[in-house]
């Protein structure tokens, strides 16, 4: 019997992973240099946790759920996103209560989405994500696009669009959602029963319906920045005039609702340009979620983050032609010939080691020829050779692979030299 990976997952392998790591290790830095402290969160939740916070009404809780009950009959959801378990955890631990406000969290991590797999959509994908709870300052909402945006280009992407809407507030929502429903209402029994079910439920989905994309009263529908209230339009006009300042380019798009039920005012995607990206451009997603904070049984906190996958971060990568500045390289190989070097060169890779030098051998009793193939594939910057003759001088010969030069060093200093050659 022989297994395969299942559908919409990946295996990720040597020469692919580093710059997995190499990405994650920016990301961190970044949020290091913002103030964002990581959060490690569960892999699964109780399922209520998304129905409430991510919205029964969302595609994402209606269709893309793992779902399952365990042993004791609970039902439980792997994440299919990051903001409603770090939101959980900080009304939990009571996060609201530290005297450093607001509070900056981010997480690296995997997500699960039953979805139809294709090119930069998958089962499980892993998302880099920072939220900021606890403040209603519309400078920390460019700050959160400021980190998405930076984290791209530090990485070399060139090819960028940030999109922005607001939402609104309670009131400018409502009148909106009355202003949908009564576009919708006449006409609703040519739309998907999804989007029947919506009208009522949540009007705002229709616009996101992917089956009534074409639909023509979609392109007349209302939009919401015809709703906003004073104090809504000021907000949205400040976060604007915060980017602009900035220099960080966008346009607003009143069509952009997001696909999950917890956001209001700034909303925000950035794409991908590039040509050949495929259909699937949106690379982060993110925005404000006021209430969700109390709808998961919380004191009223503001909040604001993003999430982004490295899978289309490398898609994007790919598309634009950027290579990752990543070095495998290694220090010195060490090439044995006969059984007493080959004794010497254990000892001498351990030491390397503990010396902090990255170093390899043979492990197949290979002919010299092709240790010295071995050392190449490795990337070796010197390779290292014991034979008899060197072993009786208390020598070892070695060679600059980039140089070709080849020099015999005493095997008690040779940890020294190749130390000194590093620096
Ligand atoms: P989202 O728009 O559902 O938002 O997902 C954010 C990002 O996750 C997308 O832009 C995309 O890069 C990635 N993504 C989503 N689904 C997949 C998939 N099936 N395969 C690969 N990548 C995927 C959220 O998840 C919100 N929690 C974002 C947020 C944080 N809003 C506020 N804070």
């Amino acid at each position: 019997m022989s297994f395969q990976i299942p559908r919409g997952t990946q295996d990720i392998l040597p020469g692919e992973v580093e710059k997995w790591q190499f990405i994650e290790k920016t990301a961190r830095d970044l949020c290091e240099r913002y103030q964002y402290k990581e959060i490690r969160t569960p892999i699964f939740e109780h399922t209520e946790l998304f129905a409430r916070g991510v919205g029964e009404s969302t595609d994402i809780v209606q269709k893309e759920m793992y779902t399952f009950l365990d042993r004791k009959g609970r039902s439980i959801t792997l994440r299919p996103e990051g903001t409603a378990s770090t939101v959980r955890a900080f009304v939990e631990k009571k996060l609201y209560a530290n005297p450093s406000q607001p509070t900056k969290l981010y997480y690296i991590g995997p997500m699960f989405r039953y979805e139809r797999p294709q090119t930069g959509r998958f089962r499980q994908f892993v998302q880099f994500g920072i939220e900021a709870l606890g403040s209603n300052d519309p400078a920390i909402d460019a700050e959160v696009i400021s980190l998405a945006m930076s984290l791209y280009q530090t990485l070399g992407l060139k090819s960028l669009k940030l999109v922005i809407n607001s939402l609104g507030d309670a009131e400018s929502r409502i009148a909106h959602r009355e202003a949908l429903i009564a576009h919708f209402e006449p006409r609703i029994g040519e739309f998907c029963s999804d989007c029947q079910k919506r009208l009522q439920q949540n009007p705002l989905r229709i616009l996101d319906c992917k089956k009534d994309h074409d639909h023509e009263l979609m392109a007349s529908a209302p939009s919401i920045l015809e709703y906003l209230n004073d104090e809504s339009k000021a907000y949205f006009n400040k976060v604007q005039q915060y980017l602009t300042s900035n220099g960080i380019d966008f346009e607003v798009d009143p069509g952009l609702v997001r696909g999950l039920d917890y956001y209001n005012h700034t909303a925000f995607e950035i794409m991908s340009n590039a040509e050949g990206f495929g259909a699937i451009t949106t690379l982060c997603g993110g925005g404000r979620y006021n209430g969700l904070a109390k709808e998961i049984g919380g004191p009223e906190t503001p909040g604001i983050g993003f999430a982004l996958s490295i899978e289309r971060l490398l898609a994007a990568l790919d598309a634009e032609g950027v290579s990752l500045p990543i070095s495998s390289s290694i220090d010195c190989y060490l090439v044995a010939m006969g059984e007493a070097a080959k004794d010497r060169t254990v000892s001498l890779l351990f030491e390397m080691r503990k010396a902090g030098l990255k170093a390899e051998k043979d492990y197949e009793d290979k002919k010299v020829k092709a240790q010295f193939k071995a050392a190449d594939r490795h990337q070796a910057k010197y390779v290292a050779v014991l034979g008899e003759d060197e072993l009786v001088k208390n020598v070892i010969s070695v060679k600059n692979m980039e140089t070709g030069t080849q020099e015999e060093v005493p095997i008690d200093g040779v940890i020294e030299y190749l130390k000194q050659q590093r620096n």
